[in-house]
């Protein structure tokens, strides 16, 4: 035996030989018991490129400096690591310029140019501070595990201290207060038919959070797929802290000092969306179910009749034969593949639901398929993994099995060749009936790094919608594809727009639903939206349309209800809520170049699409309360009405100037206003200084042939940039830098109006012009100078104030002058 291995063995003390210990080799001797252990003295510590380890003696901390302003964290309790692989990162790429260590008596330091994270020695304590040595987040106690007996591997936790005042936001679809300090929260995908206020945890996990210390920021995204749980502040008010039922202690810690530049951060991270197809932004139909064929098409010619814009129509699972996933039922569509046709040539897309579960049938090819291959989930003991859904008994393909993703994939065929534009994936938390889910037992091949239920279950969801996602995207070969999911995990946007799942028609919900979709485009998720009008249950005329006037700020715009409730359409409540809300889904297509541009801004550059007033003004204090004001994009806001018999309401509105979109009044910023909206308005506002494109209103995407593009020019009398973004509306050519993006300053003051255009790209829109209208202007202008020339104008004010001038698409300078 090796000298080293000898003196490590236990001796036996005279103790324990009088209490009956005979055997120096005793194996129950030295076995330390299991309770939660924390890191000791920081011993040593060894930098390989850009990781550093730390080292107690037993267990071991990377410290990984990932870019300037962001810094990757894990522990190994017994020193060894586990395999590095995330579904929510799939390319870790060193960015940091420059980075270094440096020690002194008490701590280890590694420093980028932005960020330091400091290694405590002594308690081995982890905090991160600014590079004027702030401390912006820091370790409460040392990070910690507990041995799993019955699974193997460790529970995981990380303490932090929690600060008053400080305010938590993110994690994704929670449906609670915005800010979730004094709360505590679990992830774990479920099926939450009806869900309630405050219920937890829902359809999605997003296990990430912004932290607002005193007026600083800084994210937390603790990338563990396990059940995880976050408490801030709940237990303890001075503790913030996340664990994990097993994998890894792994997070981020994402450096601000905005909430904005938390967000897109953590978008280098986990992706962003792909632009959807512009149609998508559309408004959409959907209900359970629209069967047979005759309804269908009923359907879509009231929408024509009746002049009420929509660009989709859904089939939900009664489509199918026996809810058989990838079959039509011929009884109620005898040939779809017509009737898609015509849906198509009167400018609707069709997009149907694709669950995860396969009914288990002989006779059944796609059961076959992937029986013959075995594609489908087992148990530990190989037992396939059966449960009830929608079909009956069904089976369930692994999709975190790459074969198995790239068969899924190809199983659209079918459904695209008959003209299908969109799958719609639900039930993938996975939903199964009266278990839940399916048991922890169950084995996955997670990309090769293997893994029960309990490390797969949360991005199960994730990898359907993946699947689906890569499979259409190679059978449209150059087109867009739409996928919306139910469940996803963290990144779930490179693959899918989401919904908030079955929601309830009530005054609750729709605040809910303004609180959800905030939420989650912080959380990384922008292209998202709720079941408008409520999934079960019944609204009101009221409460449809102050439903259908938040959708139209909603990124994803769709209306949905359960199979027992009464038909709901934007017609079902008689003439004067269907004008309501044909005037806004109306409004939905004027400003879409306006949406289009804002996803575009979250797409290349990682902004949120919606954006709560606490991340455009995060040092004021009082704004972390404030819920009901969000912008979609940069410049428009927006304060739905969220009660019954409401028509007005106190909105406030960020520092600046504002105009009311109706009204084209003025407001000044950084304080409270009451707005007025009955029931045919809601209140809008609209930054100072914006450009918004706008569309004439057209029944669905393309309708039109554009002559023309619209601008609202608002006046300002200090400086500010508009982007406007433009291109096919549904080919991949954008990547090829086939697009336009352009950008305007906009200056004014008492005599003048200063307008600049530059851009970039290489998309080459048809139409010449641009029609400005001028908003807000202190003067009636009497001389327009653009590019240099000189025009001669009689201009007047409409009976809004507005002057109308033109210009060339290319114009670089119009001088407005009084
Ligand atoms: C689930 C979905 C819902 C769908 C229904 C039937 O409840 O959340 O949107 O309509 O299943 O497919």
């Amino acid at each position: 035996m090796e000298e080293k291995e000898k003196q490590s063995l236990p001796e036996i003390s005279i103790e324990q030989l009088e209490e009956g210990v005979q055997h120096v080799n005793n194996p129950i001797i030295g076995l330390k018991p299991i309770e939660k252990r924390y890191l000791q003295s920081v011993k040593e510590c060894k930098q390989v490129n850009n990781s550093f380890y730390f080292t107690d003696g037993e267990s071991t901390v990377e410290v990984m400096v990932v870019s300037d302003e962001i810094i990757r964290v894990r522990m190994a309790p017994q020193g060894t690591f586990l395999e590095d692989f995330s579904y929510a990162v799939p390319k870790l790429v060193n960015s940091a310029t420059v980075f270094s260590l440096s020690e002194t008596e008490e701590d280890y330091r590694v420093e980028t140019n932005t960020v330091s994270c400091i290694i405590n020695k002594k308690h081995f304590l982890v905090s991160f501070a600014d590079n004027q040595q702030n401390i912006i987040n820091e370790d409460l106690s040392a990070m910690h595990w507990e041995e799993n007996v019955d699974f193997g591997g460790y529970y995981v936790y990380c303490t932090k201290k929690g600060h008053p005042g400080e305010g938590y936001f993110g994690l994704g679809d929670k449906p609670t207060t915005f800010n979730m300090r004094g709360k505590r929260f679990q992830n774990w995908n479920t099926d939450t038919y009806s869900f309630a206020k405050d219920q937890d945890p829902l359809y999605r996990s997003i296990p990430f959070y912004i932290g607002l210390k005193e007026t600083t920021a800084y994210g937390i995204f603790f990338d563990n797929s396990y059940r995880t749980y976050f408490d801030f502040g709940q237990e303890d008010q001075d503790k913030t802290s996340f664990w994990a039922e097993g994998g890894e202690l792994l997070y981020y810690y994402i450096h601000g000092p905005h909430m904005m530049d938390v967000v897109k951060r953590y978008h280098t991270l986990t992706g962003t969306h792909p632009m959807p197809p512009q149609w998508a932004l559309g408004y959409q139909q959907c209900r359970w179910s629209y069967y047979p064929e005759s309804k269908v098409r009923k359907l879509g010619k009231t929408f024509r009749d009746k002049k009420i814009p929509c660009d989709a129509l859904y089939l939900d699972i009664d489509y199918m034969d026996g809810y058989r996933c990838f079959t039509w039922n011929k009884k109620y569509f005898p040939d779809p593949k017509k009737m898609v046709k015509e849906l198509a040539d009167d400018g609707f897309k069709t997009v149907v639901i694709i669950d995860p579960g396969i009914k288990v049938d002989e006779n059944y090819w796609v059961y076959k398929e992937g029986k013959e291959n075995k594609y489908f989930c087992r148990r530990s003991d190989d037992y396939f993994m059966e449960g009830h859904v929608w079909p009956g008994r069904c089976q369930f393909p692994d999709f975190t099995n790459p074969e198995v993703r790239e068969w899924w994939g190809g199983l659209f065929k079918g459904l695209v060749d008959t003209g299908v534009a969109g799958i719609w994936n639900d039930m993938n938390e996975p939903a199964v009936f009266g278990s839940g889910t399916f048991p922890d037992d169950v084995r996955h091949q997670y990309d090769g790094h293997r893994g029960s239920h309990r490390k797969a279950h949360n991005v199960y969801g994730m990898q359907m919608v993946r699947a689906t996602y890569d499979g259409l995207k190679k059978l449209y070969k150059n087109k867009r594809p739409l996928t919306i999911t139910r469940a996803g995990y963290a990144g779930v946007q490179r693959y899918s727009s989401v919904w908030t799942g079955d929601n309830l028609a009530s005054w609750e919900h729709l605040k809910l639903a303004l609180l959800q979709c905030v939420r989650l485009s912080v959380s990384g998720v922008s292209f998202c939206g709720t079941d408008i009008g409520g999934f079960t249950g019944e609204p009101d005329g009221e409460l449809f349309s102050r439903w259908i006037q938040l959708g139209v700020f909603s990124p994803f715009m769709r209306a949905h209800s359960a199979g027992d409730t009464r038909e709901r359409e934007p017609w079902s409540y008689g003439e004067e809520f269907e004008a309501i809300n044909r005037k806004f889904i109306e409004l939905r297509y004027k400003l879409m170049p306006y949406f289009y541009s804002a996803f575009w801004e979250h797409h290349k550059y990682g902004f949120p699409i919606l954006r709560p007033v606490v991340m455009l003004e995060q040092d004021k204090i009082e704004n972390r309360t404030r819920e009901e004001e969000f912008t979609f994009g940069d410049k428009i806001l927006i304060s739905p009405i969220l009660n019954p018999g409401q028509t007005s309401k106190t909105v406030y509105l960020p520092e600046g100037k504002w105009f009311d979109y109706w009204t084209h009044e003025s407001y000044e910023g950084g304080r409270e206003h009451t707005a007025h909206a009955e029931l045919d308005s809601m209140p809008i506002f609209v930054r100072a200084g914006s450009v918004i494109p706008e569309w004439p209103v057209m029944q669905y995407v393309g309708e039109k042939d554009l002559e023309e593009i619209k601008f609202q020019v608002y006046h300002s009398p200090y400086e500010v940039n508009s982007f406007y973004y433009e291109d096919h509306g549904d080919t991949f050519a954008y990547e090829q830098d086939i697009y336009t993006e352009k950008k305007f300053v906009v200056k004014g003051d008492d005599q003048s109006l200063n307008i600049r255009q530059s851009s970039e790209g290489l998309y080459t829109p048809r139409y010449e012009t641009y029609d400005l209208k001028l908003i807000g202007l202190p003067f009636l202008p009497k001389r327009i100078i653009i590019d240099g020339k000189e025009q001669i104008v009689d201009l007047e004010f409409d009976a809004l104030k507005r002057v109308r001038i033109q210009a060339n698409k290319n114009f670089k300078e119009i001088q407005v002058l009084s």
